[in-house]
């Protein structure tokens, strides 16, 4: 699978603030306290992100306004792990690279809205890389989300989640955290995580992870999901060290794919 590198923000369409705007917050209350709201009343209390389009756009996140053509590249990879998540029954996907630097929270994200362009598929989208956490920043959230807290528990689905529509929720995280792989094979899987699923519904989860050959956070979560996607950057990443990614996660059964990004030139493009 490859995606096309995709273009600065300047190629992008210009934000349409009014479309995006959000309405008023809405309350924000414990989902341990309201065990039998609806599912839709249990997303509509969740916060919506408030970011522009073309904010999103100047990250390169395309995936939610598809107001640029490389969204079609995004979609089929997409449609093809739908298709793999669907033959697998998976739940929950992870997102790893062998370095820093490679896209994968710039994917994670645009597969995340991606997805929800699916009305009746739900997902949700963790920052689990807990040691530079980073959907915060590209989002511009206002709020000050504390991951370790939301995995402990001790935050409601509202106070730890933001939400896009009614079917993509992400978990962001303001800063890092202490010791990520000890709290990662702690919580993840974990009650939180399981009852956050279960009361919204979602049909798969996303991991925004850290790199694999930095720490040892990736494989710490390995165990607790279903499948790993490898994104390499072309010209960036070596076949040695993506070598070494692919046994760890093919050893493990956990191989959902490799993604090919940041490619200059592509011989074909999508559309006709
Ligand atoms: N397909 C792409 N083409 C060009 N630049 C990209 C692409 N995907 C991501 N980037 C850029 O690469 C940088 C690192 O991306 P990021 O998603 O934060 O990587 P990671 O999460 O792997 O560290 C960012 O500046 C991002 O905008
Ligand atoms: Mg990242």
């Amino acid at each position: 699978m490859t995606l096309q590198s995709m273009s600065p923000a300047s190629a992008f369409e210009p934000a349409d603030p009014a479309g995006h705007l959000p309405e008023e917050p809405v309350a924000i209350a414990s989902f341990q306290t309201h065990p039998t709201l609806q599912l839709r009343e249990r997303w509509t209390e969740i916060p919506e992100i408030k970011t522009s389009t073309w904010r999103l756009a100047g990250h390169r996140i395309i995936a939610a306004t598809r107001s640029h053509d490389t969204h079609l590249e995004i979609d089929v990879l997409r449609t093809k792990l739908m298709n793999k998540i669907r033959q697998n029954g998976w739940k929950t996907l992870g997102i790893t690279s062998p370095r820093g630097g490679s896209g994968k929270t710039t994917l994670a994200l645009n597969l995340a809205f991606s997805f929800a362009w699916q009305a009746d598929f739900r997902v949700g989208l963790l920052d689990l890389d807990l040691r530079r956490p980073k959907i915060a920043r590209v989002l511009n959230c206002e709020q000050s989300h504390d991951m370790e807290a939301f995995l402990r528990g001790q935050r409601s689905l509202a106070q730890g989640l933001i939400r896009y529509r009614n079917n993509l929720v992400i978990g962001t995280n303001a800063g890092p955290v202490q010791e990520p792989a000890e709290l990662i094979m702690e919580c993840v899987p974990g009650p939180v995580i399981e009852r956050m699923r279960e009361m919204l519904g979602l049909d798969l989860l996303l991991y925004d992870l850290p790199p694999m050959l930095a720490c040892d956070d990736a494989l710490a979560v390995l165990p607790g999901l279903d499948a790993m996607l490898l994104v390499a950057a072309a010209g960036e990443t070596t076949m040695s060290e993506l070598d070494m990614c692919e046994r760890d996660l093919s050893a493990a059964d956990k191989l959902a794919g490799i993604v090919l990004n940041k490619c200059r030139y592509l011989t074909e493009r999508f559309g006709y």
